[in-house]
């Protein structure tokens, strides 16, 4: 606890804990307790993972390609639920200019395009029984820890190094955490009718096939030139200048651009596979796999 800049807090699940952000506890019942639609859509995962790609992706393949109404900031039409407990204490204009996330996601009319980084076990109660279509993105670990790190030096105020960091994640400590929990949580439904399982090395790979992908798990059917149209919007350069979804102006309003350029904290930062190569030591490199196929034996998980 001592290597963030404010207290997270440990939240019992069944079975084991997750660690969750400051203010999760002021919310965490209204979000299992929300009615689900039938009709929603809900894109999951850990943080950094690229769910704001697919999220965007998921987002323009519902609404026919509406690369108009896209030019809405992303919280607004597809919102992280949890967004409230996320931001620190400060009660700044911008904490307050974007209100509940809950209470947002709860009046949204259908069907509702919804985000989370939570696990299973803290996300509504009625996705067992309503079963709305889920989209779940996961990345192999090692760039995610890179990319973890650098965005919990900005929200979550860690002031540790990177080798510390890493240490955190590879002990289970990361925020909302455990991250083998999370990931096979969802891993293990991906043969269900609601669920589509992604990897960020897929989307990097071959867009187009996991647009076509996504469309047909909608329901939605998109001709090549509508695939070419997305792929280009979606792409990282794209996705860099897009206002909508880059959210580094609004976090530079509220955090401020010094801490930004402390914390190298670029939302859409690099957008590569195989970063981690930058900055983890042989060693690192090693725990990191050897901890990966541990957790991963049996499965018929693999990242590349
Ligand atoms: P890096 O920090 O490795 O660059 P999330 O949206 O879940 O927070 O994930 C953020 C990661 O997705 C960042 O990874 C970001 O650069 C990457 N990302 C965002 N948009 C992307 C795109 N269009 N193409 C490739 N990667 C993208």
């Amino acid at each position: 606890d001592n290597l963030f800049g404010h207290k997270n807090c440990l939240i019992e699940v069944n079975p084991g804990k997750v660690l969750m952000p400051p203010r999760y506890e002021e919310i965490g019942d209204r979000i299992r307790s929300l009615e689900v639609r039938p009709d929603d859509v809900w894109v999951v995962s850990y943080p950094r993972t690229g769910s704001t790609w697919a999220q965007e992706m998921v987002w323009c393949l519902g609404n026919d390609l509406d690369f108009e109404r896209a030019k809405m900031v992303q919280q607004f039409r597809t919102p992280l639920i949890e967004l409230t407990a996320v931001l620190s204490h400060d009660e700044d204009d911008f904490t307050k200019a974007l209100g509940d996330s809950v209470a947002m996601v709860a009046g949204m009319p259908s069907p509702r395009f919804i985000k989370s980084h939570l696990t299973w076990d803290l996300l509504p109660e009625q996705m067992t029984t309503v079963k709305p279509k889920v989209v779940y993105v996961a990345r192999n670990p090692k760039d995610m820890c890179v990319s973890y790190y650098h965005y919990c030096q900005l929200v979550h105020r860690l002031t540790g190094d990177f080798e510390e960091f890493a240490e955190l994640f590879l002990q289970d400590k990361a925020p909302i955490g455990p991250i083998w929990r999370h990931i096979l949580s969802f891993w293990e439904k991906r043969d269900d009718p609601n669920v589509l399982f992604l990897k960020y090395e897929e989307m990097k790979k071959d867009l187009p096939s996991q647009v076509r992908r996504t469309a047909e798990f909608l329901g939605k059917k998109i001709d090549d030139d509508d695939v070419e149209k997305l792929v280009d919007y979606l792409s990282f350069d794209k996705m860099r200048k897009n206002p909508a979804v880059n959210l580094e102006v609004v976090m530079a309003q509220k955090y401020g651009e010094e801490r930004m350029a402390q914390a190298d904290a670029k939302f859409i930062r690099k957008g590569q596979v195989g970063d981690y190569k930058n900055y983890m030591s042989e060693e690192m490199i090693a725990k990191f796999d050897a901890w990966t196929e541990e957790n991963l034996a049996g499965t018929g998980l693999s990242f590349e």
